[in-house]
């Protein structure tokens, strides 16, 4: 009725689907705990609801990651196989475009060269975005620690790209410290990019 066109729901990093997912927080008994199947089970159903009120054309995204705020080395997915699981079960609730999370877009998953977001799509036969300190030197996590991050470059990112591992990209700090990250990367201005400062934070509230 707002008038939206799609709408993503936050099952990463340790929030609350996410804590259903990751046997490190998940202890349950019943049939929400214990199985890969049953720990999924509570975002499909979200998924299926979202999906059943809305309507075939309404785009649903699911922002997983296999890192936790608390715990940086935390896996949901041991192995292609269990990964492959979870996205089967995503994609018959209603996901079309899974948004998967590192902290860095050039760490790997199950000894490969590649990352969650194109094992993700590979195995899902879905749409990925992937996130992670595209741009930058360092990682958002250090803006906590009040530290900033210098402009990286983007070639390593567009190899991974053309090689067809995403078909979307998000930025965080790139687009909160320049709205016009995304112009400036169409018409090739990367010289005037600029550096991550946590001080922009101030300057947005
Ligand atoms: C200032 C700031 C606040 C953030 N707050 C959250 C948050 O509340 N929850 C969350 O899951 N991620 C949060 N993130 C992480 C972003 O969702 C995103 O994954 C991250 O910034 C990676 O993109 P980047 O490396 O391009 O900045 C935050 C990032 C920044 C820079």
């Amino acid at each position: 009725m707002a008038g939206f066109h799609g709408v993503e729901l936050h099952a990463a990093h340790g929030y609350l689907l996410d804590q259903f997912f990751w046997p490190g927080t998940n202890k349950r008994d019943d049939r929400y705990g214990g199985s890969l199947g049953n720990r999924a089970r509570l975002a499909a159903e979200a998924i299926a609801e979202i999906r059943r009120m809305t309507g075939p054309d309404f785009a649903v995204s699911l922002r997983i990651s296999q890192w936790k705020v608390q715990d940086f080395q935390a896996k949901n997915f041991n192995t292609p196989a269990e990964l492959e699981e979870f996205a089967r079960i995503m994609v018959d609730a209603g996901v079309d475009v899974f948004h998967c999370s590192t902290r860095r877009f050039w760490d790997t998953e199950f000894e490969s060269d590649q990352n969650l977001t194109a094992w993700t799509k590979k195995l899902s036969d879905k749409p990925t975005i992937t996130v992670g300190s595209v741009g930058m030197t360092g990682e958002h996590i250090d803006t906590l620690m009040g530290e900033g991050s210098n402009v990286a470059s983007l070639d390593h990112l567009l190899q991974l790209m053309d090689r067809g591992d995403f078909d979307l990209v998000a930025v965080g700090r790139g687009m909160l410290v320049d709205a016009d990250w995304a112009n400036k990367v169409r018409e090739g201005r990367i010289d005037q990019l600029n550096n991550w400062n946590p001080d922009v934070l101030k300057s947005l509230a």
